[in-house]
C-alpha cells in the first residue's frame, strides 16, 4: 500500500470533500461541501445499515415513479419534513406589515380560468355551503392596488383537488381574479374543508410508520401579484378548524387565520350574486411589499414549480 488509499470512514469523507472543493461556482461549492458533511455525519451518527440504505433508495425511486403532472411526491416529502416551511421562512422573514407567505404545495395548476369579481370557482361542488371571500390588495402604505392578480385554488368538499378526482376532466375550484380600482376582490366558493394529503405513496408510508396524521386544516390557496410588488404565495385558514395546531405540513401562521361568519339571510354581495343562505363570508386584506432587487424572481420560482408539475 502506498498510503494514498482511503481506509477509514473519515478518510472517505475528507477525500469526497476535497474533490468537491474544486467546484468553480462558490455557491454550489458551499452547498455541496455542506451536504456531504451533513450526509456523512448522518450516516455515521445513526450507523445506517446496508438494508436501511437500500430502503432509502427504494423510497426515492418510488417517489420518482409517482411524480408526474398531477402528483409531486418530492414536494410532499419536503412539505411533510418541514423543509418547505424552513425555506419559506428564510426566504420571507416575518415582514414589515406585508402578508405572510406559506407553502405552495403540489396542487397549483397553470392557466386557471380568468373570473370576474364574484365568479364562482366551486360551480360543480354541490355539497359544501357557499362562501364569499372578499377583501383588498394593498401596498404597505395602505393604498389600494388596482389590477392585482389573485390566483386562487382550493380542495373540493370531497377533500380532493380537481387533479386528484377521477370523475373530473376539467379545472375546478380554481380561478384568476383581478382587483378593482379600490383594490377589492370577491371570490365565490364553498367553505373550505380539512383534507388529508395524498398518503398512498412513500410519504403516506412515512407518516404511518412515524405515527403522524396526514390532515391539513381547511384553507384556500392564493398567489397574489401586481406590477412593481413582490408576489406572495399564501393561504387563508379557517379559524374553526381542528387541525390548525397540527397541520401535516407545518404551514399555519397566525396572521393567516380567518373567521368564517355564517349568514342565514342573504344580503349585500350574496343577494347580488344569488347565493342562497345559509352561506359564509370571510374577509382578508393582502398587503404586498414593493419589489426589491433581492426578490425579483419570486414569481418565476412559483412558475418553475408549477412547470415541474406540468412536466
Ligand atoms: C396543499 O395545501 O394543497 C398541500 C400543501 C402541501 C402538501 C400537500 C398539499
Ligand atoms: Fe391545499
Amino acid at each position: 500500500m502506498n498510503g494514498r488509499r482511503n481506509t477509514t470512514e473519515d478518510d472517505i469523507t475528507n477525500e469526497v470533500l476535497q474533490r468537491f472543493a474544486q467546484t468553480p461556482d462558490p455557491r454550489l461549492r458551499q452547498i455541496m461541501l455542506s451536504l456531504i458533511g451533513h450526509l456523512h455525519a448522518f450516516v455515521k451518527e445513526v450507523n445506517l445499515t446496508e438494508a436501511e440504505w437500500f430502503q432509502a433508495i427504494e423510497v426515492l425511486t418510488k417517489a420518482g415513479h409517482m411524480s408526474d403532472d398531477k402528483r409531486q411526491e418530492f414536494i410532499l416529502f419536503s412539505d411533510t419534513l418541514g423543509a418547505s416551511m424552513v425555506v419559506d421562512l428564510r426566504g420571507h422573514p416575518k415582514p414589515d406589515g406585508a402578508t405572510e407567505s406559506t407553502v405552495f404545495g403540489p396542487f397549483h395548476r397553470l392557466n386557471a380560468p380568468e373570473m370576474p369579481a364574484g365568479g364562482n370557482i366551486a360551480h360543480l361542488d354541490r355539497i359544501g355551503p357557499a362562501a364569499l371571500v372578499s377583501g383588498r390588495v394593498l401596498g404597505l402604505d395602505g393604498r389600494p392596488i388596482e389590477g392585482a392578480l389573485l390566483d386562487v385554488w382550493q380542495a373540493q368538499t370531497s377533500g380532493l383537488y380537481d387533479s386528484q378526482d377521477p370523475n373530473l376532466h376539467e379545472m375546478h375550484m380554481r380561478g384568476k381574479f383581478h382587483t378593482d380600482a379600490e383594490g377589492r376582490y370577491l371570490v365565490r366558493t364553498v367553505r373550505p374543508v380539512h383534507y388529508p394529503i395524498p398518503s398512498d405513496g412513500p410519504v403516506g408510508a412515512m407518516l404511518r410508520a412515524t405515527g403522524r396524521h396526514p390532515w391539513r386544516p381547511a384553507h384556500i390557496h392564493f398567489v397574489v401579484s401586481a406590477e412593481g410588488y413582490e408576489p406572495v404565495t399564501t393561504h387563508i385558514f379557517d379559524s374553526a378548524d381542528e387541525y390548525l395546531e397540527s397541520d401535516a405540513v407545518f404551514a399555519v401562521k397566525d396572521s393567516l387565520i380567518c373567521d368564517f361568519a355564517r349568514h342565514d339571510t342573504a344580503d349585500g354581495d350574496a343577494r347580488k350574486l344569488g347565493v342562497e343562505p345559509p352561506y359564509y363570508t370571510t374577509e382578508f386584506d393582502f398587503r404586498l411589499k414593493p419589489a426589491s432587487a433581492e426578490s425579483p424572481n419570486a414569481l418565476d420560482a412559483q412558475q418553475r414549480l408549477a412547470a415541474i408539475a406540468a412536466g
